[in-house]
């Protein structure tokens, strides 16, 4: 039997602290706290052991994920911003090599066109976007597939 891979590490990126006071239109109501709470909700029926991480500092973003292969199997990243510029966290994420399903609550391919862009794109099993906190959900029944796989 192969062993159990159920851990996976949420993370979200630059202002996402401040769900909650960003446009409704876009990020929905709930704060950041209230959005992790659901993920780790999501994963338990899901028997996932969702452990969730945020930063506005890229470099800690970046060392968190260095050390991601000791503590999770899979990643579901909510970057923010840095998804459409950071080849910093492209490379971290590629060193990490876990599972990783990418996520933003707003739909960001009919957004600006430079939030049309997502550097991280190439490593990630699937992007789920435009479904608010539901949108979590999606992505951590990707990542549950693939690691039962
Ligand atoms: C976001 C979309 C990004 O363009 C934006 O910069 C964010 C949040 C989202 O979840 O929709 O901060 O990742």
């Amino acid at each position: 039997m192969s062993p159990l891979r159920n851990r996976v590490a949420v993370l979200h990126g630059v202002n996402l602290d401040m769900l909650g006071r960003r446009d409704p239109a876009h990020y929905g109501t709930l704060t950041l706290a209230e959005l992790e709470q659901r993920a780790i909700e999501f994963g338990r029926e899901l028997e996932l052991e969702v452990q969730c991480f945020h930063t506005n500092s890229e470099a800690a973003f970046v060392e968190h994920l260095h050390g991601l292969p000791t503590s999770a199997d899979g990643i579901v990243l909510n970057p923010g911003a840095w998804t459409h510029y950071s080849w910093a966290i492209h490379d971290a994420l590629e060193i990490a090599a876990l599972p990783a399903v990418e996520v933003h609550l707003s739909k960001i391919d009919e957004r600006e066109d430079w939030r049309q862009v997502s550097v991280v794109r190439d490593l990630v099993l699937a992007c789920v976007s435009g479904q608010g906190v539901e949108g979590y959900r999606e992505a951590l029944v990707r990542l549950s597939k693939e690691l039962d796989g």
